[in-house]
């Protein structure tokens, strides 16, 4: 499945890869192994999914001492995870929220300062699975690709007002597209667009036929720079990273966990710049990637990557 979270490794076009199973937690032993999960601890995971990395930190904690927080965007996901969760009620609480204001939703839940938090970023197999998401230009349905179906930008409002240039800045700046200035001209052309396929084809069409022999749908860029333009994600990543550490208890853990260079650019950058400051060490000196068993059995994880980072402890001279 490239059109979702990641454009960086392509797999073969396949159309009958599309996920109709249920969304597999990636680098789930890592993410545990960073966030170094006690019994007693309280942990954040800022965007629950299918909660099935939420549900590998329940496992660890102990009834009425650990907690954990469980956030996400969507409704439809959070609602599925909460029932998945639910046999653990008495330590998770979950919020519908955007990570971008963690602060806010951490301080609302009362929860004490975290031991750890997860932001395993992008879509979850269940997302681009729904064909009425919109998000897949394999599956027939609305341009839709809004996250939280509360926010006003959808994908088809994009394409269809913004102006030809505006359009191919976006195409090139959030999904790496070098034939961008063909797509938004043949997308001008083709407008009113209402579905994904249309979308597809019409970006299909514009792109040079050379350019199809690299293993990668011609659609799967323009549709992750919608995307992220429709769920304003680089900017709610920045925001994130600017309040995370304020909701970990000193020597409280951030694991992140990207999926493309845009993505795990910032974080880098965050991770370094408290690093230079003080305020936190890295974990992690070089990325760490999931291992071939774990690719192999679940190709979402292809192009993960992940990151760890520890607040700056009491005796650090906090
Ligand atoms: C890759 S999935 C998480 C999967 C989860 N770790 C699991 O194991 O099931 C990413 C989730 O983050 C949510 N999300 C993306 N951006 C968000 C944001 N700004 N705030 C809150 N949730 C967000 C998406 O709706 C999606 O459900």
């Amino acid at each position: 499945m490239t059109d979702g979270n990641d454009f960086t490794k392509p797999e073969p076009r396949n159309p009958s890869r599309e996920p109709r199973v249920p969304h597999q937690p990636v680098l789930l032993r890592e993410a545990l192994e960073f966030l170094s999960v006690r019994p007693d601890g309280v942990y954040v995971d800022a965007t629950l999914g299918a909660g099935g990395h939420a549900a590998a930190i329940l496992d660890v904690l102990e009834r009425g001492r650990g907690r954990l927080l469980g956030i996400d965007r969507d409704p439809t996901a959070l609602a599925q995870a909460s029932a998945r969760l639910s046999g653990w009620h008495e330590k998770v609480m979950t919020m519908q929220g955007n990570f971008a204001e963690i602060d806010a939703l951490h301080a609302a839940s009362g929860l004490p300062p975290a031991d750890g938090m997860l932001a395993d970023l992008g879509l979850s197999s269940m997302q681009l699975g729904d064909a009425s998401r919109g998000f897949s230009f394999s599956l027939p349905g609305p341009l839709d690709m809004r996250m939280d179906p509360q926010s006003e930008t959808t994908a088809e409002a994009i394409v269809n007002h913004t102006p030809e240039r505006e359009l191919a800045d976006l195409i090139y700046q959030l999904g790496e597209e070098r034939h961008s200035r063909r797509i938004a001209r043949e997308i001008v052309k083709a407008r009113p667009i209402r579905s994904t396929t249309e979308l597809a084809q019409v970006v299909t069409r514009a792109i040079p036929s050379r350019a199809g022999l690299y293993n990668l749908h011609p659609a799967t860029r323009t549709f992750m720079a919608l995307r992220l333009a429709v769920n304003r994600e680089l900017e709610n990543l920045e925001s994130f990273l600017s309040k995370a550490l304020s909701v970990l208890a000193p020597g409280g853990r951030l694991v992140t966990i990207s999926f493309h260079s845009l993505e795990d650019r910032p974080i880098k950058q965050a991770f370094q710049s408290w690093k230079r400051e003080g305020r936190a060490s890295i974990l992690t000196k070089h990325v760490v990637r999931p291992n071939e068993d774990e690719v192999r059995t679940n190709p979402r994880a292809r192009s993960a990557k992940l990151r760890a980072a520890e607040k700056r402890g009491l005796g650090a001279g906090d």
